[in-house]
């Protein structure tokens, strides 16, 4: 008996590990057809978006890696979002997070929080978290007031950034609400298509109460 209920789960796992290889697969190759239009090229960087403030959160530092190369070529100020109580390590995390968006329970963040009004172009960026923005930021955008000023959402994830431009939209305050960009994780061989994929985002921000994103595939 127990010689059947071990081979059952061996066949789970196998199936399992099968399945997540083929996924991975898949989104290599839609990474490679999306950043292809960005290879082999340098986009010059010719936006003019004023005194500029980059705000975002990162818990494992690819939200942040965007955000000082938005502030490389922007010369913009950045604000990191930072919780009080750092998010704990348990391997569970992930459904600590899923309670947190149910109950819509977001952590006390750092003070003090930014404020735009010194700011002509404002940018927020976030990890996505279960096809959302991470809590911190859901925090970070109930107690925010954009005072009118142009804002533009980017996110970084796996693949799949969800429903996380729509919400984050519909959040943001007096935002005048210009089009995103979503960065799916990549490695280093892509760093200077990602530049270019940055630059491209800038040099097209404009006021956009209809598109959520101007770069950026939407992968499932
Ligand atoms: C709790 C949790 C949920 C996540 N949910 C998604 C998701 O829905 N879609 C996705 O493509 N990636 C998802 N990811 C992957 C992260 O979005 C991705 O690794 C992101 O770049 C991390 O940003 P950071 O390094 O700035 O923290 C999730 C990661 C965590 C920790």
């Amino acid at each position: 008996m127990l010689k059947i209920i071990l081979g059952i789960i061996l066949i789970i796992a196998l199936v399992s590990a099968a399945g997540g290889i083929v996924h991975l697969r898949k989104v290599a190759a839609r990474n490679q057809k999306e950043m292809a239009p960005y290879m082999g090229q340098n986009v010059p960087y010719s936006a003019s978006l004023g005194k500029v403030l980059i705000i975002y959160y990162s818990k494992t530092g690819n939200t942040q890696e965007v955000a000082r190369r938005i502030q490389h070529y922007t010369g913009g100020e950045l604000y990191e979002i930072q919780t009080q109580k750092p998010f704990s390590k348990v391997p569970w995390f992930a459904l600590l997070v899923k309670r947190q968006l149910a109950k819509g329970e977001y952590p006390s963040l750092q003070e003090p929080l930014p404020d735009v009004s010194a700011y002509d172009t404002v940018f927020v960026g976030s990890p996505v978290w279960w096809y959302t923005a991470a809590t911190p930021v859901l925090a970070f955008l109930q107690r925010a007031d954009f005072k009118g000023k142009p804002v533009a959402f980017f996110s970084t994830q796996g693949s799949n950034y969800g429903a996380f431009f729509k919400d984050v939209r519909s959040k943001a305050k007096n935002a005048q609400l210009l089009a995103g960009a979503a960065f799916n994780n990549l490695d280093a061989s892509y760093n200077s298509a990602v530049d270019n994929k940055i630059v491209t985002w800038l040099n097209g921000l404009q006021a956009s109460p209809e598109k959520e994103v101007l770069v950026g595939e939407q992968f499932h």
